[in-house]
């Protein structure tokens, strides 16, 4: 199968689907690879080490296009590119048709058979893909909210970790998934005092075991909320409710409970945030201040690291990409369950019942498409 790796075009996208070492599996099993030139630039791989790898270097996203059987992206194609998109072109990458109609419309027309990252999914309910991304905004929530602690940036001025004989900060973390699990085991290397509010009590008693001394679990509800966030310097807000939006775990009068120059991170602000006073943030941008409270509410963080995004990426889609390449998508989504699940419109159909139900198109059966 011919794999094509086209340069992200869409704003401050730096990451790239496709690493020299995962050109160098396609290679192997004898899959030729085409990438685009300073695909990898953003993330710190040059064409000469995609070329050293086995790929060979096309200088435009039209030729891309034009010579792939799998196109391997990381967001999803932008309008400039759906007229390059070819009938039975299998594309493999995050899709979030459901947040936009017009995308969902042009991959129907195309008649391209589009696998979204973000569906693939595991028999315990999880979320491969997924997973990667939680885990990098996770221990950048602890990163950026140290650093907007600082007073300069209008933060209360306090050093997370403390030193000898002054008390370190104290970071409370909302939502003890992925995210939050994350966030809180980098506070805890940082020497803060860390709390983790959950309302899954099987998961509190795991992180209980696994966590540092310096980790507390506590049960989740609104009075301990309201009492909590008066003391504490950074609040995270982990929070996923799955096909829901998130819960308002903070309000707006809660904030003049706060002391000044409080940092909250609201990592859930792609499902709507869980502070009532959450708004989208670009990392141009990344913050605003209400009631003396800093609030940072990036919306994509794991682009602001794509050196890092990549890789952990990469880690988990290159298994499945091969698996497509050397089987074709049929045989391998036959084969193998959570992958058939990253099925969302194939060949004209919508074969994703979320996708469908959103914009009240017909669905079918994924089964009767392979
Ligand atoms: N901003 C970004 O760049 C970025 C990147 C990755 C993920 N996210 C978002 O981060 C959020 C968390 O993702 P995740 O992978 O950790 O999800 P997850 O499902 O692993 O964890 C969510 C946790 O929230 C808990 N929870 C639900 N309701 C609660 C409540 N009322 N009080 C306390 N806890 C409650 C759940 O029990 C669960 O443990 C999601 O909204 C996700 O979309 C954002």
């Amino acid at each position: 199968m011919i794999i094509g790796v086209p340069k992200e075009i869409k704003t401050n996208e730096n990451r790239v689907a496709l690493t020299p070492a995962g050109v160098l599996e396609f290679s192997k099993r004898n899959h030729p690879v085409y990438v685009q030139s300073t695909a990898g630039e953003g993330s710190g791989f040059d064409d000469d080490e995609y070329e050293a790898a086995g790929a060979k270097i096309l200088s435009t996203i039209e030729e891309v296009y034009a010579v792939a059987d799998m196109i391997i992206k990381v967001k999803e194609p932008i309008e400039s590119e759906w007229p390059l998109i070819k009938p039975d072109q299998l594309l493999f990458t995050y899709f979030h048709f459901a947040s936009y109609e017009p995308l969902t419309e042009a991959m129907i027309k195309s008649k391209a058979v589009c696998l979204a990252y973000e569906t693939v999914e595991l028999p315990d309910g999880s979320l491969p893909l997924l997973v990667p991304m939680s885990e990098v905004a996770g221990r950048m929530a602890i990163q950026e909210g140290a650093k907007y602690l600082e007073k300069p940036v209008k933060g209360r001025g306090v050093l997370l970790g403390g030193v000898p004989g002054v008390a370190p900060g104290k970071v409370l973390v909302l939502g003890g998934g992925i995210v939050g699990t994350q966030a809180a085991r980098m506070a805890a290397g940082l020497g803060a005092e860390v709390s983790i509010l959950d309302i899954n009590l099987p998961r509190l008693r795991y992180l209980s075991e696994v966590m540092p001394p310096n980790v507390n679990t506590i049960f989740s509800n609104e009075y301990t909320i309201r009492k909590m966030i008066r003391d504490h310097d950074l609040i995270i807000g982990a929070i996923l409710i799955p096909g829901a939006k998130a819960p308002k775990l903070i309000t707006a009068d809660m904030l003049k409970t706060m002391r000044p120059g409080t940092v909250l991170v609201d990592v859930a602000v792609d499902q709507g945030g869980c502070f009532e006073t959450t708004h989208p943030t670009t990392h141009d941008n990344p913050t605003y201040i209400i009631d003396h409270v800093v609030h940072y509410c990036v919306a994509n963080m794991p682009g602001a690291v794509p050196a890092t995004s990549t890789l952990a990426l990469t880690n988990a889609t290159l298994p499945y990409a091969l698996q497509l390449a050397n089987k074709g998508w049929q045989k391998a989504c036959q084969d193998n369950l959570p992958l058939r699940k990253g099925l969302n419109v194939v060949n004209g159909k919508v074969v994703y019942q979320g996708v469908a139900d959103a914009f009240g198109l017909d669905y079918v059966d994924v089964n009767t498409v392979m």
